[in-house]
Formats: C-alpha cells, structure tokens, sequence
C-alpha cells in the first residue's frame, strides 16, 4: 500500500502523459506556452505502462487517470489504455482533457477500456472560450463532449473553473445547461499554479461565490450530509435531485485530511501532491534497470514523506516550481 505518516491510503494515481497542451488557459499558462520537456526526458509507453503496473499490482492503486497538459496530445494513448485495461486486477480509468480532439478519439478509448472522461469547459460562449484559452477550440470541445457521451465514456464530468471579470457570472448558465446535456458539472475553485503567477487569493471567485451564485436559479441540498470521504467535490442535489453539481473548494475548505491521491509527471516523479515542493525520481530507477520491488518501495517511500496539507492556508505558501501542466491536474 502506499500509506503515509498521517494514514491515508493513495489509491488514485493520476498520471501526466505530456506537459504539452493545445489551449493557453490564462490560469495554467502564459500566451507562449512553456519550455516543455525534451522527448528523451518524457517516460516512454512501455515505462508508462510498467509504472502503473506496479501501482496497480503492488501498490493497491485502483483508480488511474491520465492527465496532462492535454493528453490527447499523446500518440501512444490508446494503446496505453488498452494494456493498463489488460492489468489483474484492471484499474478504474479515466482521462482529464480539454476536450479538443475528442470527438475523433472518444470510440478508439472508448474500446480501449477507458471507463470516463472529464472535460475542462469554462464558459458557454465562444469569445470568452477564447480570451481564456487564447484559441478558436470551443466548437471543438462541444462535439467533443457530445462524442463522448455517445461513445459511453459515462458520466460524463465538466470541470469548470470561474475567473474574475471573464465568466465569473456563468455559473447558473453553465449548470443549466449540464443539466440539459447529462453532463455532470463540478466548479474548481482557481489554484495558484501558474508560472504568470497571476493568482491572487483576494480577486478569486470562491466556492461560497458560487453557491451563492447557482442558488439565484437552483435549489441546492447537500447531497451526503456534509461527508464527503476522499471527493474533493462537494456534492449538491439540484432542485431535489437527482440531478448534481460539484464544487471543489481547493483553496478555501481543502480536503488534505482525505486525500487518497499519489501523482506521475510525464517525465517520471512522483509527487505526493499537486502543491508539493519535492518530487522522488523514477525514472531513474526504471532506465537502471531496478526490479519492479525496488520500484514499489521508492514510490513507498516518497508517499512516507507526504505532507499534512497543500500548505495553501499558510501566509508562506509558495507555488511549486513546476506548472500545473507539468504536474497534471
Ligand atoms: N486552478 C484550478 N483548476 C485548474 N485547472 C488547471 N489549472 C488550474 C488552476 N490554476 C483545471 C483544468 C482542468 C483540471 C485538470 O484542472 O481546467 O479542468
Ligand atoms: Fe491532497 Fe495535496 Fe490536494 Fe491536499 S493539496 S488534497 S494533500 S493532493
């Protein structure tokens, strides 16, 4: 098991294929895009594969989602999914994309294996679309999500995430329109994770704004009594159910005390979480040619290590040197 010094159990690994994505958002990325990793740093398919192997076999991970920057981006995805999918025992899996590109590969994963998706998707109206991702992609993400609806890739999750004076007011929208199309709709609060450092805790749209936001049009109960075990996502039942909506309050009620998550970067580190300052090299271990023990107990070891908490609340937080790109979502 990877356990930590605090007693909780990762189970959920997310792991990022590509650093790499098609879209600018304003709070991942700046309009130039990155300094992305050179191509003998990223793990190859077969070390992918065998990592999450391990995870699965050795390490009682039983929920994988694959991640980016944008891991649609990734050539060798599907054939990923299909042998992580041939696993014993075979894991959950999900993908975290933005949606472009999907309506051509949903079927392909779909067939693969892949159990859901999860679509980033701010905004109902293509020029906000645009000034937040600096890219013409809306249409794309709506067929996109229709795709994967079609293809079974159920439920299927919107992430959404509010910023000031862009689509700060879309909240109710947003939902009504989930609501229309079966999609499940979660708000993320915005997190200080890009390398602009354009986050200010003040100016954030915070999950109480939301709320209050939806309660102008909805009715909103909670749907397990304020529990919510390892979610992130507190759940509302809209308008009595059995329609929900999410809201994953990050940065003003963190869920640390029940994280269940461990993280792969594309080019081989754990991390222990999506704030952590350390990361424990793998790829290292895998290219000297370890056994898989000895991979099992490095990754036992850097999860030993994980912190209490995202450290957010604290006046002297600072951002991890890596981007949310880099680290994956
Ligand atoms: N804060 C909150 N959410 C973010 N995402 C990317 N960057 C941030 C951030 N700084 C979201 C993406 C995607 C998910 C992986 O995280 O929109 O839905
Ligand atoms: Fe877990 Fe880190 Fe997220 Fe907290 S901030 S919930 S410890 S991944």
């Amino acid at each position: 098991m990877l356990i930590d010094t605090y007693g909780r159990v990762a189970t959920d690994l997310r792991v990022s294929l590509t650093d790499r994505c098609n879209l600018r958002c304003t709070y991942c990325m700046p309009e130039e895009g990155l300094q992305w990793l050179a191509k003998p740093d990223l793990l190859t398919d077969d070390e992918i594969v065998r990592l999450i192997g391990i995870a699965v076999t050795e390490l009682g991970v039983t929920e994988v989602r694959f991640t980016g920057g944008e891991p649609l981006l990734r050539p060798g995805l599907v054939s990923i999914v299909e042998r992580c999918a041939a696993l014993a025992p075979r894991p959950k899996m999900s993908l975290t994309t933005n949606g472009v590109g999907l309506e051509r590969t949903a079927g392909a994963l779909r067939d693969a294996g892949l159990d859901r998706v999860n679509v980033s998707l701010d905004t109902l109206r293509p020029e906000v679309f645009q000034a937040l991702t600096r890219r013409k992609r809306h249409g794309d993400v709506l067929r996109g999500l229709e795709a994967a609806r079609a293809a079974g890739l159920t439920p299927v999750k919107v992430n959404a995430v509010l910023m000031p004076g862009l689509n700060e007011d879309e909240a109710p929208d947003l939902l009504a329109w989930a609501l229309e199309h079966d999609y499940e709709l979660r708000f993320i609060e915005q997190m200080p994770l890009d390398p602009q450092h354009g986050w200010k805790r003040d100016g954030m749209i915070t999950a109480g704004d939301i709320l209050a936001s939806l309660r102008t049009r909805f009715t909103l109960a909670p749907e397990d009594d304020g529990e919510r075990g390892s979610a992130p996502a507190e759940r509302w039942l809209v308008d009595g159910g059995p329609a929900r909506v999410g809201v994953i309050a990050s940065v003003t009620r963190p869920f640390c005390r029940a994280c269940d998550r461990t993280r792969l970067t594309a080019d081989g580190q754990v991390r222990t979480c999506l704030f952590a300052r350390e990361e424990s090299d793998l790829r290292g271990a895998l290219r000297s040619g370890a056994p898989d023990e000895e991979i099992a107990r490095l990754w036992r070891v850097a999860m030993w290590g994980k912190k209490a908490g995202s450290g957010l609340d604290d006046p002297s937080f600072l951002q991890p040197d890596r981007p949310m790109s880099a680290i994956g979502g």
